[in-house]
């Protein structure tokens, strides 16, 4: 779609503070299709997940124990998080990409992101971002139940984890780890999904869309659909 209609935001009429939640497990391209939903509405993309890895790497910077629910609460609550034109996660103004997206945060960050202490900062931050921007499409793993509970629109993407595995392999160039790179990602929706705070759910107002069989551009696509309201495209 051409910049001007990037800027269009007739996209959704009647929704002047648009606000759209997409939730689910680990590599099922939420992040992607986030960011070109937010660009096609040319609304602000929040990646929460960014928030979570920026804590993460900070406390293993800092030594702090991922065990240690007082320290990272408490790292959680003073650091000044924020984000860039581009989406990035910036700490105190400075941009942490790539390094958040480590294999040593990644590992990391189910645990560190468990914590009520870190949740209730990071989320009272995240709805603060969410009121000030004039509109967004926020991504993660409870922004449909939680942070933005009462969102117009919410989705809730989700694919087998052996799909998840093959995309993340071939984006990351690691074809042959595919078994290995599986299991990480079934760790980690064990681990999202069975916490005592903010699981990962279906919210039940949620559209769910199963990507196994669906390219990225059919994805934005019907996203697109549900929020314009063309009932044409509606799978
Ligand atoms: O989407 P991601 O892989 O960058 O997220 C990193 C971790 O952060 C993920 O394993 C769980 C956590 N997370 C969360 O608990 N809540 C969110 N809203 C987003 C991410």
């Amino acid at each position: 779609m051409t910049d001007q209609n990037s800027q269009n935001n007739a996209a959704a009429p009647g929704h002047e503070h648009l606000v759209v939640a997409l939730d689910g497990p680990a590599g099922a391209g939420k992040s992607t299709v986030a960011k070109r939903v937010a660009h096609e509405l040319g609304v602000r993309f929040l990646d929460t997940g960014a928030m979570y890895r920026a804590v993460t790497l900070r406390a293993l910077e800092l030594g702090i124990d991922p065990g240690d629910h007082l320290g990272l609460g408490t790292l959680a609550a003073g650091l000044a998080l924020d984000f860039n034109e581009e989406g990035q996660v910036l700490v105190e103004g400075v941009c942490l990409e790539p390094a958040i997206r480590a294999q040593a945060v990644t590992s990391l960050v189910s645990e560190v992101s468990a914590h009520g202490s870190v949740r209730d900062a990071v989320v009272a931050r995240q709805q603060e971002l969410g009121h000030t921007w004039p509109g967004l499409v926020a991504e993660g793993r409870d922004t449909t139940t939680v942070v933005f509970k009462d969102a117009p629109f919410k989705f809730y993407m989700d694919a087998s984890s052996r799909e998840r595995a093959k995309r993340r392999s071939k984006q990351e160039g690691r074809e042959k780890e595919i078994e290995s790179i599986q299991s990480d990602i079934e760790r980690r929706d064990h681990y999202d999904s069975s916490r005592a705070h903010s699981p990962l759910q279906v919210a039940q107002d949620a559209h769910v869309i199963d990507t196994d069989q669906k390219s990225l551009e059919e994805v934005v696509h019907l996203v697109l659909s549900i929020i314009r309201g063309d009932s044409r495209d509606q799978a």
